[in-house]
């Protein structure tokens, strides 16, 4: 690990956002695809956040606004430029001239379309050129090379970088391949990439070339080395699941070692920031979407699904439950099978066993909601909020019409449609009487075979 505190100068983060994309088959660009709930873009920009990266250029490829607005949703200070043609990756890099031309130590440029790239690399790139460096390639040992620049090497340095294509037999048979991230001084950034020309097989201004004209002008230029899997790129949809898969095996792994228990990992799927706890209990089949956490000692059993909700600490979800956004289950609470939350809060020691809905509301501590209970939230153009009191009762199967207030310690019959307020502590019966005919089934039954057919 390289200690940020030692990490001298300003940096910039160059992310280049501008891929077409067409192997993925969709109207959506291909870097808000999303990988563990956050656009592949979303994950770059985390990458550079966590490295103490401060100054945020994005490029984005003509009328791409959607783009645009997830760069400025996850880093609001973030700049973004439009490369209006694709002429290869320095042209794209040089797309956010004005952010190099501002004054900063060290530049890195990197792909958005690569999730798994990590803040240490970055910091060793940052680390290189502080260290003296004016480019710092970031090469690894490629399983199969094919198609991969290749790093030419000479008494330890990066002398060249040979795209695939333009490589003779000889270079073809290197294997230290380049990942594509770059660290420049960002100082001589702009010289060296103005010096770039399209001379090469695809007539594109190649950012790889950036490593032979800074060598060729004496200055340093160093390569550091990475996992496969960190500038492991996604192009197609098949790509994506494997990235997906990658990430969800590193995420189980994560919350394991913090402490939950996973019966069966690779049956769980989480999301990029979901928080687990110690002591946790997570049965097979949950998903997660973002924004849960999870706190000590709950227990979420099987084939539960979970987005945007928090989980105190003791508390038992499911089997079957399902929690959506603004769902809080206070602590030692319980959420049985069949039952959805939606942005309501279940105070601690409550219950809801068994089939309910609870949406738009808030439950009071150790108030029971009965098995069918359902607070009808919405009336066709509004939402509406249900208050019950703490330590109510709602009985099965009945209807609270929001916006409605179950009073503490009150008590509702089961099957009641419940329209008016009920004050604490009192009962409130909304259905209709019980009638009782004696004898009349059987008499029915009498009738009823007078008149059978035969057939
Ligand atoms: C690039 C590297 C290659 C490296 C490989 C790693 C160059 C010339 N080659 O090759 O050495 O081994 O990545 O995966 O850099 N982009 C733009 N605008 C452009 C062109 C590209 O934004 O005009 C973006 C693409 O969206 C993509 C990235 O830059 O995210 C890389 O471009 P791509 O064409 O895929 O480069 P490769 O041929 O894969
Ligand atoms: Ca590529």
């Amino acid at each position: 690990m390289t200690d940020l505190l030692t990490m001298k100068g300003s940096a910039l983060a160059i992310v280049l956002a501008a891929g077409e994309g067409t192997r993925m088959r969709s109207r959506k660009p291909k870097v808000l695809h999303q990988v563990a709930g956050l656009s592949m873009l979303g994950h770059a920009l985390r990458a550079v956040a966590a490295a103490g990266v401060d100054r945020v250029a994005v490029v984005v490829g003509p009328g791409h606004d959607a783009v645009a607005a997830e760069a400025r949703r996850l880093a609001p200070h973030a700049d973004v430029f439009v490369q209006e043609e694709r002429l290869g990756t320095a042209h794209a890099a040089l797309a956010a001239r004005p952010a190099i031309a501002a004054g900063v130590d060290q530049a890195l440029v990197l792909y958005a379309d690569t999730p798994f790239v990590s803040p240490d690399t970055l910091r060793r790139m940052r680390a290189g050129v502080a260290a003296g460096a004016a480019v710092v390639g970031v090469g690894f040992e490629a399983a199969d090379p094919t198609g991969y620049g290749r790093f030419i090497m000479a008494d330890g340095r990066l002398t060249a970088i040979r795209e695939h294509r333009d490589a003779t037999e000889a270079e073809r048979a290197i294997t230290l391949c380049n990942g594509g991230l770059m660290g420049f001084d960002g100082r001589r950034m702009l010289a060296i990439l103005d010096r770039i020309g399209d001379t090469n097989d695809q007539k594109q201004f190649y950012l790889t070339d950036a490593a032979e004209i800074a060598h060729a002008q004496g200055l340093r230029v160093s390569a550091i080395v990475c996992d496969e899997e960190e500038v492991l790129g996604v192009n197609d949809r098949v790509q994506l699941a494997g990235a997906e898969a990658i990430m969800q095996a590193r995420l189980r792994e994560r919350v394991m070692r913090e402490g939950a228990t996973l019966i069966a990992p690779e049956t769980v799927f989480l999301s990029f920031d979901t928080t687990i706890g110690r002591d946790v209990l997570i049965e097979p089949h949950v998903v997660m979407g973002s924004g849960v956490t999870i706190a000590d000692d709950a227990v979420i059993h099987a084939f539960s699904h979970l987005e945007g909700a928090h989980v105190e600490s003791g508390v038992s979800v499911g089997p079957y439950a399902r929690l959506r956004p603004g769902a809080t289950l206070r602590a030692n609470s319980r959420v049985g099978n069949f039952v959805e939350i939606k942005n309501a809060e279940l105070g601690a020691g409550a219950k809801a066993n068994h089939l309910a809905y609870i949406g738009d509301a808030r439950v009071g501590a150790k108030a029971n909601i009965g098995a069918g209970a359902i607070t009808c939230n919405y009336d066709g153009v509004n939402k509406h909020r249900t208050d019950i009191g703490e330590g109510a009762f709602v009985g099965t199967n009945s209807s609270l019409v929001a916006p409605v207030t179950i009073g503490a310690g009150a008590y509702v019959a089961s099957g009641s449609v419940i329209t008016r307020d009920v004050p604490d502590d009192a009962l409130a019966i909304g259905r209709g009487r019980q009638e009782l005919r004696e004898g009349w089934a059987a008499q029915k039954r009498r009738e009823q075979a007078g008149k059978k057919k035969d057939h």
